[in-house]
């Protein structure tokens, strides 16, 4: 296995980064997952665009232009003769001295991660995800933007610890106010008489590009979409959920917090979402 570190090509043995890079002392990085079907990397340029808006919120200069991402993205899946998986793509402020700030940092570290990733079961996919609501809350705009892709994943891991901590294999976050968020790692849907809905990202979700791609998907199939913010009890009340992500796809919920969703499998929408969402993805 190959790993794009800085420019070059290492094995994964030898893909090391220096204690004192800013990523690993302070989280102060970026990072993009993107999946390739087929030889064909799924919404490539959204991903690649998102990284640098990503990068320019955090004023991290980035020492490579899109092109040449892009082109060390193809490369790496190239060595590692990589056709169906999973991309990581990470991007650090670089190694300097200790102390948080910035300018100690004379070049970012660019590392490219391609390898299978399944974050939920076989059986997850095929009977649903039971899930349930956790205490920790998304961070809200103004504090760090969940917009940003960084590096800064703590509020998730937490969720996910309290996952873990209830058994199930993914928690809803939701934000200050009480309205859902999202998961640990991917954007939320609710299905109610027929209408799909979907937090705007506003509410404290990243602005997912599985969560665009279905949202497209319900204006070609013909369902009405509504993006607005919604509490647990319209999650408790749904006809069906689904959380949706790169690494998760798109994964049916058959309950939360105890309360069964809908016929406890994944509903009619769900299945004719992900059946579209495969074709497209080929
Ligand atoms: N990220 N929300 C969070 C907090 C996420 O980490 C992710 C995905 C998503 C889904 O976004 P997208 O559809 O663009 O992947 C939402 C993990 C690492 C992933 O699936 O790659």
């Amino acid at each position: 296995q190959w790993i794009y570190l800085n420019g070059e090509f290492v094995s994964k043995e030898d893909a090391k980064i220096s204690v004192y890079d800013h990523g690993f002392l302070y989280g102060d990085g970026i990072f993009e997952g993107i999946r390739i079907y087929d030889g064909n990397i799924f919404k490539n340029k959204e991903h690649l665009d998102r990284l640098y808006d990503s990068a320019k919120s955090i004023m991290l200069d980035i020492p490579l232009t899109i092109e040449e991402m892009e082109a060390a993205v193809i490369e790496t899946l190239r060595r590692n003769e990589m056709r169906d998986g999973y991309i990581r793509l990470i991007v650090s402020r670089g190694p300097g001295n200790l102390g948080l700030d910035p300018r100690r940092c004379p070049t970012a570290s660019v590392i490219i991660i391609v390898e299978q990733l399944a974050i939920y079961s076989e059986e997850a996919y095929r009977d649903g995800l039971v899930s349930v609501s956790v205490s920790q809350r998304r961070n809200i705009p103004d504090a760090l933007n969940p917009k940003i892709k960084s590096l800064n994943y703590l509020n998730n891991i937490l969720v996910k610890i309290q996952a873990n901590l209830a058994g199930v294999g993914e928690a809803i976050m939701l934000n200050a106010q009480g309205y859902v968020a999202e998961g640990s790692s991917d954007n939320i849907f609710i299905v109610k008489n027929n209408v799909v809905y979907t937090p705007p990202c506003y509410i404290g979700a990243l602005e997912g590009i599985t969560r665009a791609a279905i949202m497209e998907l319900c204006e070609q199939l013909g369902y009405k979409l509504k993006e607005e913010p919604f509490t647990l009890h319209d999650v408790y009340v749904a006809d069906e959920v689904f959380f949706t992500g790169t690494a998760a796809e798109v994964i049916a919920v058959r309950e939360v917090d105890g309360r069964k969703i809908g016929s406890g499998k994944a509903g009619p929408i769900t299945t004719h979402l992900l059946q579209k969402f495969r074709e497209l993805v080929k």
